[in-house]
């Protein structure tokens, strides 16, 4: 994802700098080339060396060895870098940017680089809540700057309460999505992901082995571009995406509650749950006992959420998934007009690399006209960047042709 992308990460004097040399290796797995800034206090927490290292970069910690021609170099970084990233951000330096000062390398080239900046604070709970610091962060959020919300938490000064730097996977979505286009900007996107889960009784239920990566995978996506995004999700392990609201159920009934009250202003559905067909009948209030001979239970049908959008005169554009054992064209297409959509997401489950648990995801997309396109295995966040190009073409065209 930021594959010949040139990062500056910034950072400051806190515990928690030992924390960026993760968010480091994360950047750099991304594909990002980073170099790093140090201020003088956080080479007190962590040593230059180790952000050297990792990032293959020199580290700047000095204003006053610019003129190390190294150093020359990383000024010229601040214009030509497409992104940089402070974290963790003390209180002092968010006081010094938001008041114009300017005496170490990094608040330096805060003030000269015309870059997005990205904020990521952390500080004791005290500090954080300080009239102070809430007023220089609101005056740099209007001058247009960018910030994370720290995290809730034990905090290594012994208090609990919010000042914990945010976690590095929300960082790293923040990153992105300062990095993505707003291309999906006005786009109100309501996802549903994961598997149902039906009682049988207070101990055992019916699921299936639906992991909710892939509707995790969009909705992060789809905010990173500009969507307002709704994520409404059956039982995972999946760790929930920052900047999207997420709507938690277990049956399929709940399910359909919960995309029917979240449906006001929606644009597009995309269904990528793995919604049980069938229920069981009763629910015994009793964990069943083993009795001697068979036990038969008795199933009735689920009300088909994304058949039931469709029937709407409201109707926004919908979206469904085809995860399939056979036959995969034949019975995607079938579904298209059987539910009324505008484009199914159809996958073969038994191909290596595809469907239910993992990373990746081998996909077919059929559109209303029996068009169908071809895509090769990727990683299920490159297919939700797929899928949601195949719908902003699909709208386009469609309003090219005044439909
Ligand atoms: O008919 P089938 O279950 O294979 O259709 C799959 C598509 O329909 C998926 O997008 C799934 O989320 C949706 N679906 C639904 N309600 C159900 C069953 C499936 O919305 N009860």
């Amino acid at each position: 994802m930021l594959q010949g992308k040139e990062i500056l990460l910034g950072v400051t004097g806190g515990i928690a700098a030992y924390k960026s040399v993760l968010l480091l290796r994360e950047l750099t797995k991304e594909g990002a080339n980073v170099n790093v800034i140090m201020t003088k206090s956080a080479t007190n927490f962590v040593g230059p060396l180790t952000f050297q290292t990792l990032s293959g970069n020199p580290v700047t910690t000095e204003i006053f060895t610019l003129f190390a021609s190294s150093e020359i170099g990383h000024v010229a970084l601040a214009s030509r870098a497409d992104l940089l990233v402070i974290a963790p951000a003390t209180a002092n330096i968010i006081g010094k940017i938001a008041n114009g000062i300017a005496d170490d390398f990094l608040s330096t080239m805060v003030m000269a680089t015309t870059v997005p900046v990205l904020f990521a604070p952390a500080m004791n709970t005290n500090m954080w809540a300080s009239p102070v610091v809430q007023r220089n962060i609101s005056s740099l959020k209007t001058m247009g700057y960018n910030f994370m919300e720290p995290a809730e938490g034990e905090l290594a000064c012994g208090v609990t309460g919010r000042g914990k730097l945010a976690d590095i996977d929300a960082i790293m979505d923040e990153v992105k999505a300062l990095l993505s286009p707003d291309d999906l900007k006005g786009e109100k996107i309501l996802i549903s992901a994961g598997p149902t889960e039906e009682a049988i009784d207070p101990a055992r239920c019916l699921t299936n082995r639906s992991s909710g990566k892939m509707g995790y995978n969009l909705a992060a996506v789809a905010r990173r571009r500009g969507a307002e995004v709704t994520l409404v999700s059956g039982p995972t392990a999946e760790l929930e995406a920052w900047g999207i609201k997420v709507v938690k159920v277990k049956t399929a009934v709940e399910m359909a509650n919960a995309i029917d009250a979240n449906l006001d202003g929606v644009t597009t559905v995309i269904m990528a749950a793995a919604v049980a067909d069938f229920r069981p009948a009763r629910q015994a209030a009793e964990k069943i006992k083993r009795e001697a001979g068979d036990y038969c239970l008795e199933l009735e049908p689920n009300p088909d959420i994304l058949a039931g959008l469709g029937r709407r005169p409201d109707k926004p554009f919908l979206v469904g998934f085809a995860a399939e054992t056979s036959k995969l064209l034949e019975h995607a297409g079938e579904k298209i007009q059987r539910k009324n959509l505008d484009m199914i997401v159809a996958n073969d489950v038994t191909a290596p690399g595809a469907g239910f648990s993992v990373d990746t995801n081998i996909i077919k997309i059929i559109d209303r006209d029996g068009q169908t396109t071809d895509f090769p295995l990727m990683s299920k966040e490159k297919v939700a960047g797929a899928i949601l190009d195949h719908i902003l073409a699909l709208k386009q065209k469609r309003r090219r042709q005044g439909q």
